[in-house]
């Protein structure tokens, strides 16, 4: 081969590698996955409301043995819980978990923290490089000490701006959660 036809084969190559480069289907971005753990339905009701505007996907965690409907027990069931930090069964098993980049992740606040169910989750998995985004239902308390324990339950997971509802969130709940969304890039 001559000098100038290795040139030409030269350039010809360099075009091609350069049209590949740029047909290369890039990767799809990961989904959000929107997981929740609700006792009198107000964290469910975010949840779904969070579902309605993102579209992302949502699971209810369910317990093999729910929690006492009665307000006093599940207080005592939920407390003897933490105490011993019990990881009640969960119903659900999620096998798609590696198509999710992030992981919405709801609760009401229990005695200061995260509800058992939460921790079972979180061990159950492994959620390194999966950014968890905590939405709490409080009476009072707003996120008590609940990002902290979700932060020790997954090392390696970045923990974004989490968000504080008093209950079901009453009026303001609409835009709290367009700005919060915003803020972690969801909207
Ligand atoms: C077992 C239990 C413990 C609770 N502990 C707290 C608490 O420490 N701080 C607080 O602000 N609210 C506390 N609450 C109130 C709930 O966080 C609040 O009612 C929340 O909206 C319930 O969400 P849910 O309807 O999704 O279960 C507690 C409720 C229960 C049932």
């Amino acid at each position: 081969m001559d000098r100038k036809t290795f040139m030409i084969s030269l350039c010809s190559a360099m075009a091609l590698g350069c049209l590949r480069a740029q047909s290369a289907p890039s990767a799809p971005a990961k989904k959000a996955l929107i997981v929740y753990f609700s006792w009198s339905g107000n964290t469910r009701g975010i949840a779904k409301k969070i579902k309605s505007i993102t579209g992302a996907d949502i699971a209810e965690l369910e317990l093999e043995k729910p929690y006492s409907r009665n307000y006093n027990t599940c207080l005592d069931e939920a407390l003897s819980d933490q105490k011993k930090r019990a990881r009640p069964k969960l119903k659900n098993s999620f096998e798609n978990l590696g198509d999710y980049g992030s992981i919405l992740l709801g609760y009401p606040n229990w005695w200061a923290s995260i509800p058992m169910p939460i921790a079972t989750f979180l061990e159950s998995y492994d959620f390194k490089g999966k950014s968890i985004i905590p939405f709490c239902s409080h009476g009072g308390g707003r996120l008590g000490q609940s990002v902290s324990a979700i932060a020790k339950l997954c090392p390696g997971s970045p923990i974004k701006t989490p968000l504080s509802v008093h209950y079901s969130g009453g009026r303001s709940l609409a835009k709290d959660l367009d700005e919060w969304l915003t803020k972690n890039g969801l909207k």
